[in-house]
């Protein structure tokens, strides 16, 4: 049996009672474990549950996420309420009662502009995840298809959009005129933060106080104004305690991490032991190719024991040679197979500012004042955009390449990614 929070019986009687029914679109949380996800799977099983035949969207960013997330929530809600459902792969879900819920991508792609897929939908109601990751136009869209077989159940339209504080079309269409207490008639904001889910565990709270301050401030304290969104992509640098000088210790292992731009094409080396990471040396070389910088990486670190991670688009062939980009480096530096540690997709940008500063902020931390001098450069230069992503627009500027950045942030991911297991939650 599944009860819920007093923060989600008021989003739900909000989402089922006919006397909410002018509220077409709900915006809940505004910060992380506050039982968003919990929420909005609860909602469908239960109106699809009491309303045969009628098709729900669940939608998130990517695909790719919802299924990690959303969809585990999903399975757990409904195991932990014996629902009767079945799964199936690139469809949705399925009840014996003739309901439906469709996994939806809500991602921009310049593709389908229009979201000409989505357009031409009918459906009875709709869950998005994370809103504040999709684009505006998206979710007018999805709400305008709201319709299918709503008089036959006396239902009105409704679209549950969660949200982490964001500064973008969320922040505009209902967090300010909600605290302005401006918000239209068919819009409600209610706000649920880990404190408010009396059923979380300590160790999301503990993994919630690991972040950096401003993002603490965000997702554990729901602060939208915090947020120094157009500020550095990285915020937590700070020269006099990240810097020094940094000696390679030879018995222990070396990573090395690849960002495979012909120009320039960079590598981040890095060491950690003793609970305690070591930045030896930024790489950053301009016309150069893969087999050229790993015969350098040899010669500069004769002996050493690799592990290697780096861009996954790495992955395709590259033009030069038809051998890829990470078989060069596995037979130049001749490792093995357990040595070569890319794997799945890049990581989110958003998510990997707050790693990358809850790193700097919280973890012991030291870059080689000189030989990481191009790294600290993009740590000092390089900006965000309005959604946590490094601006990376004019590759001929060197504050918008990033191309350093990117190396440690694939090294953050691969081996620091238990820092912060919640962030994909
Ligand atoms: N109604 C509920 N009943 C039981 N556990 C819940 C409920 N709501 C949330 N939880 C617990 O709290 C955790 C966080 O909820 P979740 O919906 O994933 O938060 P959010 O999506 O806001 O980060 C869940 O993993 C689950 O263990
Ligand atoms: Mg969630």
């Amino acid at each position: 049996m599944i009860e819920l929070s007093p923060r989600q019986t008021q989003a739900f009687d909000v989402l089922t009672e006919p006397k909410h029914s002018q509220i077409s679109e709900l915006l809940y949380g505004g910060g992380a474990g506050g039982g968003k996800s919990y929420l909005g799977c609860i909602w469908l099983i239960y109106q699809c549950a009491n309303c045969p035949d009628t098709r729900w969207v669940m939608g998130r960013n990517t695909l790719h996420t919802l299924k990690e997330t959303t969809l585990n929530s999903f399975f757990q809600v409904a195991k932990a309420g014996n629902v009767r459902y079945r799964y199936i792969e690139n469809k949705g879900i399925l009840f014996p009662n003739g309901s439906q819920i469709l996994l939806k991508d809500l991602a921009y792609y310049p593709s389908d502009p229009e979201f000409d897929e989505l357009g031409s939908l009918e459906i009875t109601g709709a869950f998005v995840d994370e809103c504040n990751q999709i684009t505006e136009k998206a979710w007018n869209i999805l709400s305008s298809r709201i319709r299918y077989k709503l008089d036959e159940y006396g239902l009105t339209p409704k679209i549950l959009g969660t949200c982490n504080p964001a500064r973008n079309w969320v922040f505009s269409r209902f967090y300010e005129p909600f605290v302005e207490k401006r918000l239209d008639a068919n819009k409600m904001f209610i706000q649920a933060l880990v404190d408010d889910n009396p059923r979380i565990s300590k160790f999301y709270v503990s993994q919630l106080d690991n972040l950096d301050e401003m993002s603490r401030e965000r997702l554990k304290k729901g602060n939208w104004d915090f947020l120094d969104i157009s500020g550095n992509w990285v915020y937590s640098y700070r020269p006099e305690l990240h810097t020094g000088k940094v000696e390679l210790n030879r018995s222990e292992v070396v990573r090395l991490s690849f960002d495979f731009n012909r120009n320039p094409i960079a590598c981040h080396v890095s060491q950690h032991y003793d609970n305690h990471y070591y930045g030896l040396e930024q790489i950053e070389i301009d016309n150069c190719t893969t087999y050229q910088l790993c015969n350098e990486i040899k010669a500069r670190y004769p002996g050493c024991f690799f592990n290697v991670t780096g861009d996954i688009s790495g992955k395709a062939a590259t033009t030069v040679s038809r051998l890829q980009n990470f078989d060069i480096i596995k037979y130049v530096l001749e490792l093995r197979d357990a040595q070569m540690q890319y794997s799945g997709a890049n990581p989110p940008l958003a998510e990997s500012r707050m790693l990358v500063n809850a790193m700097l902020e919280r973890y012991p931390t030291t870059f080689d004042k000189v030989k990481c001098a191009p790294l600290l450069r993009d740590f000092e230069t390089v900006k965000s955009d309005n959604e946590g992503r490094p601006i990376k627009t004019n590759r001929n500027n060197i504050e918008e390449r990033a191309d350093c950045l990117d190396t440690f942030r694939y090294t953050m991911h691969r081996w620091f990614g238990d820092f912060l297991k919640i962030l994909a939650s």
